[in-house]
């Protein structure tokens, strides 16, 4: 797969990945990640965790993955990846990595894939995923404030009761399990830190919708006690 390292454009096998995510407790991917600061920091507050950074746009992600690739005292993290890909294109190498998944104030096809639950999106997401990973996604609903975005006019407005009637059963098809969707408290909006956080904070945190899910896990489908 396709990786960055500041100005430098690399490859990684699933073999060279495995290696260095093996030192660690656990895998976070940051699906939609932006600038990959929040991957940056995100791995610096959990030095115990491999934190991997996930979007198409490769130069959004250069300063960041920059500052990752230095060496340790210069603020370099040897626990940051930053992966060049779509979700509808998903790397064969992410298969079944991460038992954290997060998708933070998503737009473009990411944002439209989420809000229809569409089954290519939501099988590449469950396929980034081990069974029984947690998967946070906040999805912003000021687009749907007039004026509507014409690219977003045709998509249905974004409430937890919508999550509940129309989501839950679109996700669950893709063994990702709805434990909780509600609205978030413009503090919490405020206090993600991403650079869209931020930037739709400017005059008021955006209303957003929090859904956390979990992927089904071996021990759910025998029925088991997790
Ligand atoms: C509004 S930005 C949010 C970035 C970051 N999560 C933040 O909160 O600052 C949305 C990001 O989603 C990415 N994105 C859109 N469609 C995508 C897709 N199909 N697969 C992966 N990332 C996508 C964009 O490239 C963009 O960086």
């Amino acid at each position: 797969m396709n990786i960055t390292r500041g100005r430098t454009a690399d490859t990684l096998t699933r073999d060279e990945l495995r290696a260095l995510a093996a030192p660690y407790a656990g895998v976070t991917l940051d699906i939609g990640a932006g600038d990959g600061a929040w991957a940056y920091r995100y791995g610096g507050a959990h030095p115990d965790r491999f934190v991997i950074a996930l979007d198409p746009v490769r130069e959004n992600m250069r300063e960041w993955s920059a500052k990752a690739a230095k060496k340790p005292d210069k603020g370099g993290l040897p626990n940051a990846l930053f992966v060049v890909a779509s979700v509808e294109s998903p790397p064969e190498e992410l298969r079944g990595v991460a038992d954290e998944v997060f998708v933070t104030l998503p737009w473009g096809s990411l944002m439209r894939g989420l809000i229809l639950g569409d089954g290519g999106m939501l099988a590449a997401i469950a396929s980034f995923a081990k069974g029984g990973a947690s998967i946070r996604i906040v999805l912003n609903t000021r687009i749907f404030d007039d004026p509507v975005p014409i690219d977003v006019r045709d998509l249905p407005e974004v409430t937890p009761e919508y999550v509940v009637t129309t989501l839950v059963p679109l996700f669950e098809e893709h063994g990702i399990r709805v434990e909780n969707s509600r609205w978030m408290d413009a503090d919490e909006v405020a206090a993600i830190g991403t650079r869209w956080a931020k930037r739709l904070s400017h005059r008021a945190p955006p209303r957003s919708v929090l859904i956390e899910a979990r992927v089904r896990s071996i021990e759910d489908d025998s029925g088991a006690e997790s």
